[in-house]
C-alpha cells in the first residue's frame, strides 16, 4: 500500500459511520467522536491507536461488513498540558456497539495509560452490547469492569455520557471514579422504558428515567452536570487541574492567588442567630485561592458540600455541611456522597479540609429503614482510613455523631481549630435541656421560661468550644478572619507527613 491509498483508507475510516450518520449525530445535538476527542484534548494533542482495527463477528449478516474502527476511536493525548487516555464510542458506527475488537481496544488503551501513569477518560455513547457479537460483547464488557475495579485507585477514571449507556454498560462508568453528563444528552439505566413498562406496566420517558437531571439530581449516579458537551469539557479539564496524574503522584502545585475581592468577607457570611441558615460555600470561596471552588455532585445530597479548591496553590478537598439545606444535617445520600469524596482525596494524595456546621443525623423511620446507620457509618470509616493530611474547622454546631464523623481529632484528624462561637455537645441545647431538666421543666409554674432558663443553662456550660479545647479535642481556637492564614500553615506542616495503617489485604467498608 502507497501513502496515497493509506491516506485515502484512512479518511474513509475517519469518516466513522459515513457523511449521513454524521449528520444524524449532529442532528441530536451530539459531536462525533473524533469532534469530542478534539475539543476535550489540548489542539493538535491526539494520537490514535488502532485505528485500523477490525471486527470479529461472522453471524447475522455481520461477515464482510465493514466497521471503521469497530465503533471506538482510542488514543492518547494531552489536557491542561499532561497525558491522559481516551476512548470515545462512535455512535455513528452500528450505534457504537460493543464488540469484542471495540472492548479490546478499550482494555488496550487502559493497561497502556495505567502503564504510563496517566488518568482514563471513556466517552460513552453506545446502544450496548453488540447483539450479533454474542456472548462475546458479555467478555468485552467484563473485561473492561475488571480494569475499571482493579486500576480504581491507581489512576483517575473519568466517564463521560454523551448518549445512550443502558443495561450492562453502565457499570463501567458506575465502577469509575466520577461521572459527567450533559442535558438531553445523557441517558443511563439498567432497563429502558419499554422493559419497564412490560415488566411493571409503569410508563416513564428515558429523560425522567435515567436523563442528566436525574442522573445527577436523584439518583447520584452522575457527579457532575453541564448544559451541553463544550461545557462538560471544560469541567473535566478544571477537574483534572486538581488531580494527580496517578496514586504515586501529587496533584501539581499552581501559583498562590489571594481570595476574589468580591468574596463575602469570612466574618460575615454565618448569621448571628445560630438558627439561620447560610451558603457555606461562600466560606469555601473565601478561604480558597482566587475562590476557586469546583465543586463535585453540586445537585445531590445539597446538604453537605464537597469539591476541590486550593490553598496556598495546594490542591485540597472541602468536605462541608450545608446549612441551607435540610440545615446541613447527615443523612443517608450526604454521608454517600462525603464518604466517596474523602476516599478519592485519600486515593490520590489530596489533603482533606473539613468545615463543620451540622445539627446531627436526620431522624425518622424512612431514614432508619434506608439504612441511616451502615450508611452513617461510612462516614467513620473513610476518614478512619485516611492517611492524607486531615484538618477540620468547627465554624458552628458541631452536635452528636456528627462532631465525631466530620473529622474529628478521634478520627484521627491531624489538626482541628474551632471558631469562638461553635457549640460543640451531644445535642442542641433545647433537646439536651428538655431531657436532663424534664423533671424541673413539668414541676414549673411557668415551664417555658423554666425551659429557656435550662436551655441557656446547658448552652453557657457546654455549648462553647473551650470545653473541648480545654480537653485537647480542638488543638487552638481562631477569630474566622485568621481561617485561610492558619489553613495555610497548617498545610504546609502537614504537606510531609506519614502515616500507616495496620496491614491487611483490605478491609470492609460499610456497604
Ligand atoms: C447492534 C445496534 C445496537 C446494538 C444500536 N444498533 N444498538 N446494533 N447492537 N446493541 C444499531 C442500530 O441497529 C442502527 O443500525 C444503529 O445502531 C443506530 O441505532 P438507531 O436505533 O437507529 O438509533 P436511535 O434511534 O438513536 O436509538 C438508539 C438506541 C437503540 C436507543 C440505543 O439503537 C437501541 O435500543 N439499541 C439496542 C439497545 C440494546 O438493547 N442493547 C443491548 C443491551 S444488553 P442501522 O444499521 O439501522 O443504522 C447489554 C448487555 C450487556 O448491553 C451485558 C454486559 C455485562
Amino acid at each position: 500500500m502507497n501513502n496515497e491509498q493509506l491516506e485515502e483508507f484512512r479518511k474513509k475510516i475517519m469518516l466513522g459511520g459515513g457523511e449521513a450518520a454524521i449528520e444524524k449525530q449532529h442532528a441530536s445535538g451530539k459531536l462525533t467522536a473524533r469532534e469530542r476527542i478534539d475539543a476535550l484534548l489540548d489542539k493538535g494533542s491526539f494520537e490514535e491507536l488502532d485505528q485500523f482495527a477490525v471486527h470479529q463477528e461472522h453471524n447475522f449478516g455481520m461477515e464482510g461488513k465493514e466497521l471503521p474502527g469497530d465503533g471506538v476511536v482510542t488514543g492518547t493525548g494531552t489536557i491542561n498540558g499532561r497525558p491522559v487516555g481516551i476512548f470515545a464510542q462512535d455512535f455513528t458506527v452500528m450505534g457504537g456497539s460493543l464488540g469484542l475488537t471495540h472492548a479490546r481496544k478499550i482494555t488496550k488503551m487502559m493497561d497502556l495509560a495505567v502503564k504510563l501513569g496517566m488518568p482514563i477518560i471513556g466517552i460513552n455513547d453506545s446502544g450496548g452490547a453488540r447483539i450479533q457479537a454474542g456472548v462475546d460483547s458479555q467478555a468485552g464488557y467484563g473485561e473492561i469492569f475488571m480494569r475499571n475495579a482493579l486500576y480504581s485507585g491507581v489512576v483517575p477514571q473519568l466517564s463521560i455520557i454523551l448518549g445512550p449507556c443502558a443495561g450492562g454498560a453502565a457499570y463501567s462508568p458506575a465502577l469509575t471514579d466520577l461521572v459527567f453528563v450533559v442535558e438531553g444528552i445523557s441517558k443511563m439505566f439498567v432497563t429502558g422504558p419499554n422493559v419497564i413498562k412490560t415488566v411493571l406496566g409503569e410508563e416513564i420517558s428515558q429523560e425522567d428515567l435515567g436523563g442528566a437531571k436525574t442522573l445527577a439530581g436523584i439518583s447520584g449516579n452522575a457527579h457532575f452536570y453541564a448544559a451541553d458537551e463544550q461545557a462538560c469539557f471544560e469541567q473535566i479539564r478544571q477537574l483534572l487541574s486538581f488531580l494527580p496524574q496517578n496514586n504515586q503522584d501529587q496533584p501539581a502545585a499552581s501559583a498562590p492567588k489571594e481570595p476574589n475581592k468580591l468574596a463575602k468577607a469570612i466574618g460575615s457570611i454565618i448569621p448571628n442567630d445560630s438558627k439561620r441558615p447560610y451558603d457555606v460555600r461562600d466560606i469555601i470561596r473565601a478561604i480558597s485561592d482566587d475562590s476557586e471552588f469546583c465543586e463535585v455532585h453540586e445537585v445531590w445530597a445539597k446538604n453537605i458540600v464537597v469539591g476541590f479548591g486550593r490553598i496556598d496553590g495546594r490542591s485540597v478537598g472541602f468536605v462541608a455541611n450545608q446549612p441551607l439545606y435540610l440545615a446541613g444535617v447527615l443523612d443517608c445520600d450526604a454521608s454517600n456522597k462525603a464518604s466517596r469524596f474523602v476516599m478519592l482525596c485519600d486515593t490520590y494524595n489530596i489533603p482533606i479540609v473539613t468545615l463543620e456546621d451540622m445539627p446531627g443525623c436526620l431522624p425518622g423511620s424512612e431514614q432508619e429503614h434506608a439504612g441511616v446507620i451502615r450508611n452513617g457509618a461510612k462516614m467513620l470509616y473513610a476518614y478512619s482510613v485516611a492517611t492524607v493530611p486531615k484538618i477540620t474547622v468547627i465554624l458552628r454546631k458541631a452536635y452528636g455523631g456528627g462532631y465525631v464523623a466530620m473529622n474529628s481529632k478521634h478520627l484521627g484528624a491531624d489538626l482541628v481549630y474551632s471558631w469562638p462561637n461553635a457549640e460543640i455537645a451531644v445535642m442542641g441545647p433545647e433537646a439536651a435541656a428538655k431531657i436532663i431538666f424534664k423533671k424541673d421543666i413539668a414541676e414549673a409554674a411557668d415551664q417555658k421560661a423554666m425551659l429557656a432558663e435550662k436551655v441557656k443553662e446547658y448552652a453557657e456550660t457546654v455549648a462553647n468550644p473551650l470545653v473541648a479545647a480545654g480537653k485537647g479535642y480542638v488543638d487552638a481556637i481562631i477569630a474566622p478572619e485568621q481561617t485561610r492564614e492558619v489553613l495555610k500553615r497548617a498545610l504546609k506542616l502537614c504537606a510531609s507527613k506519614h502515616e500507616d495503617r495496620p496491614k491487611k489485604k483490605h478491609g470492609l467498608p460499610p456497604a
